[in-house]
């Protein structure tokens, strides 16, 4: 979501002379675009911040300046914090409030104040921020914001706020704008992304089922994926989406943090192990061999050896795509901050056990991949002459030899081998645009 809020940013400057620069040396204006969910994402800002001092410094020197805001999570939850730790900062913005860059900005240079935009307003935050005005292949789309889930870790109702969901008419022109800019796949976003119930045209409410309907209909978008989800919200008619709407791609990403039920309960998350293994269990039958991923914690506060032994054993039992997993890191005003903290050593040692099963089952699956064809989206640039990056329908990254020319078409290749993060393969066909995209291949 960060990455969509930055092209925002950059979106809502551009009528006001401010353009993408290519490095801090060719900038006026630097925005640093903060994470709060973890300490390590949290600290980085401050050794950036004292990075961008010395080149604001030497600016100065020369009669010059160097512009300083901080937006984001960090900036919503420690703006007071940052500018009298960090005084040369010019401004903070909170998330909710990059409509109002401009007009802040103005406040820094002309009235010479120090703003922090830090509200959650009245006004959606969406009615003022300007379009798009380019997209790759593969985009992202907010669809909803904020989360009302309350897990006793997690920072994100604090920084983000309550959750609200952009009515569709929004999202679908939003879509057809990003699919005239060049998007055949969209990334739908948001927190709790499977909450969505965005207003219809007739004022109900929609699903996320029923927006993936919606937007399936828009010429031109091919593919359809959206994250993330809490296991929760995966509704009856959003798992039977996934079975009868190909453009939704056969990869999801479900964060269930922990195996042990006990640990799910004090972590707020409202369901057991087994009640994810039947909705995992449901995706698979309506859409079999999907490429299922998740988000672990470990060393949740009171996690015992046998509470972590639970998780390995659900990670067993799935058998997952991918996996990001990571150490409890208290955040501050969270429930679980204050709970009896499970020693560092402890998590160090369950997270490298944990990462080394999900790297092999990770493996694994890519393996599975190789021999078959998957049609392909060439997304981006290679590192070399004569090579694009796509993503397979089951979101492996995947390198192929290829012509520039073919930069946004669906190919169909073959994967020939697999990499630790990626695959790679050949071009063994063309898909025309707006041909609806099959999954095949890399079944469990
Ligand atoms: N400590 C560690 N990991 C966290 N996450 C969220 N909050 C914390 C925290 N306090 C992880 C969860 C979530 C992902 C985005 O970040 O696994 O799904
Ligand atoms: Fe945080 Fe996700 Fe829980 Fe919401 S559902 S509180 S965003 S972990």
């Amino acid at each position: 979501m960060n990455v969509y809020d930055s092209a925002k940013m950059a979106d809502v400057l551009a009528p006001h002379g401010y353009g993408l620069a290519d490095s801090v040396d060719d900038a006026d204006l630097v925005i640093l675009n903060t994470c709060h969910i973890r300490e390590k994402a949290a600290e980085k800002l401050y050794s950036d911040l004292g990075r961008l001092r010395i080149i604001k410094t030497a600016r100065q020197a020369l009669g010059k300046d160097l512009r300083i805001a901080v937006a984001g999570c960090v900036a919503q939850a420690q703006g007071d914090e940052i500018l009298s730790r960090a005084p040369y900062t010019d401004l903070v913005v909170g998330p909710q409030s990059y409509q109002n860059l401009p007009e802040l900005l103005a406040q820094a240079e002309i009235a010479g104040t120090r703003p922090a935009a830090v509200d959650f307003p009245e006004v959606s935050k969406f009615d003022g921020l300007a379009d798009a005005t380019q997209s790759g292949p593969a985009a992202f789309l907010t669809i909803q914001e904020g989360c009302d889930r309350f897990c006793t870790f997690c920072v994100v109702p604090y920084t983000r706020g309550a959750e609200y969901s952009r009515p569709v008419s929004d999202v679908v022109a939003e879509a057809r704008r990003l699919v005239d800019l060049g998007a055949r796949e969209l990334t739908l976003l948001g927190q709790n992304v499977n909450a969505y119930h965005g207003a219809g045209d007739d004022g109900g409410a929609v699903s996320l089922a029923g927006l993936v309907r919606v937007l399936a209909e828009v010429p031109g978008l091919d593919r359809l994926r959206y994250t993330t989800s809490h296991p929760q919200d995966m509704t009856d008619d959003l798992i039977a989406a996934h079975g009868d709407s190909p453009k939704l791609m056969p990869a999801l990403h479900l964060p269930v943090q922990s195996g042990s039920d006990r640990i799910l309960a004090a972590m707020n998350r409202r369901h057991r192990a087994d009640d994810y293994f039947r909705t995992i269990d449901a995706l698979r039958i309506a859409r079999p061999g999907m490429a299922i991923s998740s988000d672990f914690i470990v060393g949740f506060p009171g996690e015992t050896d046998d509470e972590f032994q639970a998780t390995l054993d659900l990670v067993d039992h799935v058998q997952f795509a991918g996996a990001y997993s990571f150490k409890y890191s208290p955040r501050p005003g969270t429930p679980a901050a204050d709970l009896d903290q499970v020693p560092e050593a402890v998590k160090t040692a369950r997270l490298d056990v944990l990462q080394t099963l999900l790297d092999g089952q990770r493996d694994s699956f890519n393996r599975r991949a190789v021999g078959h064809t998957n049609a392909v989206l060439l997304e981006r640039s290679g590192r070399h002459p004569g090579q694009l990056i796509g993503r397979t329908p089951y979101n492996q990254a995947i390198y192929v030899d290829a012509d520039p020319d073919q930069l946004g078409t669906v190919v169909d290749v073959k994967i020939t081998a697999t990499k630790p993060n990626s695959l790679a393969g050949e071009i063994v066909g063309f898909k025309p645009p707006t041909e609806t995209v099959m999954a095949t291949g890399g079944v469990r």
